[in-house]
């Protein structure tokens, strides 16, 4: 084959595998996971850095808190990457 061909086949194969990776995110179903609620008790953590507010949840989100985590929650590393400071 023509090296001129082949060059076009993989500029085609590109176009292909980008509109494929497009549409996979494209189509990802809507995020589910509670944001950081807009109320007096996490006001003061929706404008601070990440890490400095993640250290602050356990004081009313720990086991014997005042609002305990459900017990089928997921691993609670990070707890800001999930429920989002929107
Ligand atoms: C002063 C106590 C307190 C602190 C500190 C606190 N929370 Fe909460 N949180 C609550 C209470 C009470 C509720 C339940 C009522 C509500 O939705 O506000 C709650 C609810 C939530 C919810 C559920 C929202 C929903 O829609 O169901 C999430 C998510 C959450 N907190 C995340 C966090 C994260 C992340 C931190 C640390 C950055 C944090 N909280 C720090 C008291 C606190
Ligand atoms: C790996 C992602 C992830 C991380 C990390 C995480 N969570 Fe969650 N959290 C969830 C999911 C998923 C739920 C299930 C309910 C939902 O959709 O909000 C949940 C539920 C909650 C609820 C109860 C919401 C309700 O309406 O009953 C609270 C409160 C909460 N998380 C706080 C925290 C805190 C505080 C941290 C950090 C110590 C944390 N989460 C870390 C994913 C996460």
């Amino acid at each position: 084959m023509q090296k001129k061909n082949l060059t076009l086949i993989y500029n085609l194969l590109f176009l292909a595998v980008c509109g494929g990776i497009f549409l996979f995110l494209y189509l990802a179903p809507p995020e589910t996971t509670a944001p950081l609620p807009h109320d007096d008790d996490h006001r003061a953590f929706l404008t601070m850095k990440k890490k400095v507010a993640e250290r602050q949840c356990e004081q009313c989100h720990a086991q014997d808190g005042e609002m305990p985590l459900p017990a089928d929650h997921p691993p609670k590393y990070r707890c800001l990457f999930c429920h989002k400071q929107k």
